[in-house]
């Protein structure tokens, strides 16, 4: 037999997996601490953890693991599907966490030669999904505030078949206005291009409903609009993810995805967690608090220039510290906190951070070994 390595498909050979926040095993393993013993900064999900209803229903339902889960997760698509006006079980598709269904859509509708249209920076698993079929993405600059104006996106939409787009957008937490995702999409349409919309973090921006375009989908045969239950659910290690787009969409993605793609206990978990609107207000109250108390900390450091903050998670150009990020990250980890160097994310330098908003006890203990690091002269710069 041949190596393995000439066995491979020519796509898959220069394939390698994306870096992602939220590597506390390896951080802990690294420093020779246990996982619980690292504060994660790096991974942005619900500092409160899952709604204590949904883990009573992973108890509950520990006796369906003999059987094989419903393959089309009906009774968790009709529980979302009743969250939005004008939706049904029949707009909804479930996902072994939100990441399951960027490489299902890329899979099931970009044929050879078409062109992926995704900005930058961004979250990487889009682009990994399109290398992966062997396709280029084509990339969307910001500007320095990194914003996106629809002008410079109705420009490069040309010949493309589909559009990413990330809102708020990780790891720059900028959230973008509808009428101009409206704009985006609509110029979308006129290419007849897909505009793959991830709002896995909208539920945390306040009045979210203003900002969503899952009320669209009617209008706009060409969206998907893709959620998770890995945020503000806070049920990241379970994997369960969803999309919502027209009826025809989601036939097509429900024929092409794998069976039994989310487990029963994921499936029971989001179910139970979507009907304890008690967590989410206070999750939401939580963030917003904090979100303050953190911002005006790290404002504080004269050294960082912070950018403001629409989602959970706040992004640092540290620049000015005398430290790249990967060196605070290093520094930062010997003392048991895990921030999130974004030298990884296409389109970004070595001297960006983002970290996510947690509880006050954890945030002052970021904002106090930030300090220790990095000294704590008064007056920070902050980016409008
Ligand atoms: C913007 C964004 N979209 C999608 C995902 C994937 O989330 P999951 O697969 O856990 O639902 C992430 C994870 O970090 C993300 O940041």
């Amino acid at each position: 037999m041949k190596a393995t390595s000439r066995l491979v498909r020519d796509n898959i050979k220069s394939l390698k997996p994306c870096v992602h926040g939220g590597e506390v095993w390896e951080a802990a393993s690294k420093i020779g601490l246990r996982k619980e013993e690292i504060l994660d900064f790096s991974s942005s999900v619900n500092p409160l953890g899952p709604s204590k209803k949904a883990l009573e229903s992973i108890k509950a339902n520990l006796g369906h693991i003999p059987s094989y889960p419903d393959s089309n997760s009906t009774e968790l698509r009709e529980a979302i599907a009743t969250q939005f006006r004008g939706i049904g079980k029949d707009n909804v598709i479930a996902g072994n966490g939100s990441t399951e269904l960027i490489y299902l859509f890329v899979e099931t509708f970009m044929k050879k030669g078409d062109v992926a249209l995704i900005p930058e920076p961004t979250f990487g698993e889009y682009e990994r999904a399109v290398r992966r079929i062997g396709e280029e993405p084509k990339h969307v600059k910001p500007n320095p505030n990194f914003q996106f104006s629809p002008a410079v996106f109705a420009r490069d939409l040309s010949g493309a078949k589909i559009v990413f787009f990330c809102n708020p957008n990780n790891p720059t937490s900028v959230l973008t206005p509808p009428e101009h995702l409206t704009a985006i999409v609509e110029r979308a349409l006129e290419e007849n291009a897909f505009v793959f919309l991830d709002e896995d973090f909208l539920e945390f921006v306040d009045g979210e409903e203003r900002f969503s375009l899952i009320g669209k989908i009617r209008r706009y045969p060409n969206l998907f609009v893709l959620r998770s239950f890995t945020k503000i659910f806070g049920l990241t290690g379970l994997r369960v993810g969803y999309g919502i787009a027209s009826e025809e969409i989601i036939n097509v993605l429900l024929n092409a995805k794998i069976p039994w793609n989310v487990n029963c206990l994921a499936q029971a978990a989001a179910t139970a967690a979507l009907a304890d609107k008690e967590h989410l207000k206070k999750t939401r109250q939580l963030i917003k608090d904090e979100k303050a108390f953190l911002m005006r900390g790290l404002m504080q450091i004269k050294a960082f220039k912070v950018f403001p903050a629409d989602a959970n998670f706040v992004f640092v150009d540290v620049r000015q510290s005398g430290y790249t990020a990967a060196e605070l990250k290093e520094k930062m980890l010997r003392e048991g906190v895990l921030i999130r160097d974004c030298s990884s994310f296409r389109g970004l330098d070595e001297y960006y951070i983002r970290v996510a908003v947690k509880t006050r006890r954890e945030n002052e203990t970021l904002l106090e070994t930030l300090k220790k690091i990095v000294g704590n002269d008064v007056e920070a710069s902050f980016i409008t």
